[in-house]
């Protein structure tokens, strides 16, 4: 599995964007863009940033009845994206909808992943407001299971979970990991976070890294850095 490292583009408009973009002059970059910036410059954002040669990872998050998800990803299907997702939560048969609805004629598609629970739901939210009552990591594999029978390529998880969704769903269902800080950085809100370098010996796919690099000083040398210490 080809192994990237992906910057998660959270910012606000297209002039936010473009003048971090610009630092890197000529490198082609794999980005991350989000609902805050799609949905304030449109799909118009991810036409610019192909035509500049980097990559897209349209983080979406897609969760709504199988034929709406259908639609909708057949829709984003005409943006040539690299990378986009779902939500597990949606049910096997929303993520076989979606997938459905992203793959074109001639059977191209981007890779397709889901999100699993959000690291931002704890255990004691998911029992007292989702009635939710296994223990959270057990509902995070059975969501990648899920994923991975509906024939989705993986999931996003914490690097911590690689292994375990490797060994639940196979070496070559796709591990998409945030949650990544150098030794030295600020946390920031991220709790359980992962260096470059443990995220590679843990076995992710793709590491997704943003404010360690959108926020650092010289983010050249950050992303270079991420890059070292991930890819080799
Ligand atoms: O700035 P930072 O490196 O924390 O950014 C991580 C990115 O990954 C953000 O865009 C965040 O929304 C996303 N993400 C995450 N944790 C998840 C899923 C997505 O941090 N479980």
């Amino acid at each position: 599995m080809g192994k990237g490292v992906i910057i998660a583009c959270d910012f606000k408009d297209k002039e936010e964007t473009f003048r971090f973009l610009d630092k890197f002059e000529n490198e082609k970059l794999f980005l991350k863009i989000g609902m805050e910036l799609f949905y304030s410059e449109g799909p118009d954002i991810v036409r610019e940033i192909k035509r500049r040669g980097h990559k897209i990872f349209l983080d979406l998050k897609l969760h709504d009845i199988p034929n709406t998800v259908e639609k909708a990803m057949k829709s984003l299907s005409n943006l040539n994206v690299d990378m986009t997702n779902v939500h597990s939560a949606g049910t096997i048969e929303m993520m076989k909808a979606g997938l459905k609805g992203l793959t074109k004629e001639n059977g191209e598609r981007p890779i397709l992943i889901a999100v699993t629970q959000l690291t931002s739901t704890s255990q004691e939210k998911m029992q007292n407001q989702l009635l939710i009552e296994k223990p959270i990591e057990n509902v995070v594999m059975k969501y990648a299971e899920n994923a991975k029978e509906a024939g989705l390529d993986g999931v996003v998880c914490s690097p911590l979970e690689v292994q375990t969704v490797k060994k639940r769903c196979g070496d070559d269902f796709i591990t998409v990991t945030p949650g990544i800080r150098f030794e030295e950085d600020d946390k920031g809100d991220q709790v359980r976070i992962t260096t470059p370098k443990k995220a590679k010996e843990l076995g992710s796919d793709y590491i997704v890294v943003g404010r360690p690099i959108t926020k650092a000083e010289a983010p050249i040398n950050a992303y270079k850095k991420c890059v070292e210490d991930f890819v080799g």
